[in-house]
């Protein structure tokens, strides 16, 4: 059988992502049972798991075991969800909804989700470490090198407080250096992953780098046009709330035909960077294009 087309590899793919996120909380073994349900209510809310897609896809260019790709794409996971329960918790975005259920400070408490985005944190880190994922120990050295950059201050975090502090800018250098941090790091580090794993070199390594970028910034793009023009039932999230708050985004910069226009140009991007590795990448291919098209 062939995997080769992204909606099937996905379809394959996501329930033995899901296996390996909850065989790293597993359930009865931790005296803090309320902190062990609350990571596992936001690890198993629903996400699309493009993250660990990325680093499974990416990987099978560079000839990586699927187990071990799955084992680093679900690190990568954790540190994504980590991020958006403290993203909503009412300091932030103060939001309700996630992923079509109540947000984990809801469903719980403030302090309870504060601290599953903790755990999930340092669990991301114990899971690359762990001698479950059978790769060279220097590869396990340059993904958690490259994950604590993409996570920390010169990434998601970073650019989380770009996102605090940017106001009403209309400038579009504004919102695509905070965008390129806030969601691009981890983005591009999920492909990154893939080539780190299978030791590509440095020549292959650029490319997936391209690319990642380019689809990091299709990726918030789509989500700020989904903010304004998404179906809330559909997207599970609060909607609305970047104007409510006055957030820089490609929407209140460029207006959303301008920031399609935009999502179009970066897909392209995505897909020129693409072109070295022939049919192989051809599920990448597609994957940007469901970025660009995803109505959740
Ligand atoms: C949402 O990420 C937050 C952003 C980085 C824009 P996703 O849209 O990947 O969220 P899930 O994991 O599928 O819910
Ligand atoms: C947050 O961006 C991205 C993260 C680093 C979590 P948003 O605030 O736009 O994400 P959503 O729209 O709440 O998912
Ligand atoms: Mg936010
Ligand atoms: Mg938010
Ligand atoms: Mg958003």
């Amino acid at each position: 059988m062939s995997f080769d087309d992204f909606t099937a590899a996905r379809e394959r793919l996501v329930p033995l992502i899901d296996q390996e996120l909850l065989a790293l909380v597993p359930e009865g073994i931790h005296d803090a049972s309320r902190l062990t349900a609350a990571m596992r209510y936001a690890l198993m809310a629903g996400g699309k798991r493009v993250r660990p897609l990325l680093t499974v896809l990416t990987g099978r260019l560079f000839d990586v075991a699927e187990t071990a790709a799955i084992r680093i794409g679900a690190a990568i996971e954790c540190v994504h969800t980590y991020s958006l329960i403290h993203d909503d918790l009412p300091a932030m975005d103060d939001a309700l909804e996630r992923r079509g259920r109540p947000t984990l400070h809801k469903a719980f408490d403030e302090a309870t989700a504060i601290l599953a985005g903790d755990a999930l944190q340092a669990l991301a880190f114990e899971a690359l470490v762990s001698r479950r994922l059978a790769v060279p120990v220097e590869a396990k050295v340059a993904l958690v090198g490259g994950l604590a950059r993409a996570a920390g201050l010169p990434g998601m975090c970073g650019g989380q407080m770009l996102d605090l502090e940017a106001g009403s800018t209309t400038r579009l250098e504004d919102v695509e250096r905070l965008q390129a941090l806030k969601t691009g790091a981890l983005i591009t580090f999920s492909c990154e992953a893939g080539a780190l794993a299978g030791a590509a070199g440095e020549d292959a390594l650029a490319a997936v780098v391209d690319y990642g970028r380019a689809i990091g910034a299709a990726f918030q793009i789509r989500d700020d046009l989904l903010d304004v023009t998404g179906d809330a039932a559909v997207v599970g999230k609060d909607l609305g709330r970047d104007l409510a708050q006055e957030k820089a985004t490609f929407v209140s910069c460029l207006g959303v035909e301008g920031a399609s226009a935009a999502l179009a140009d970066a897909v392209q991007k995505a897909e020129a960077a693409l072109d070295r590795f022939g049919s192989a990448a051809r599920p990448l291919a597609e994957l940007a294009r469901y970025i660009a098209a995803r109505t959740s």
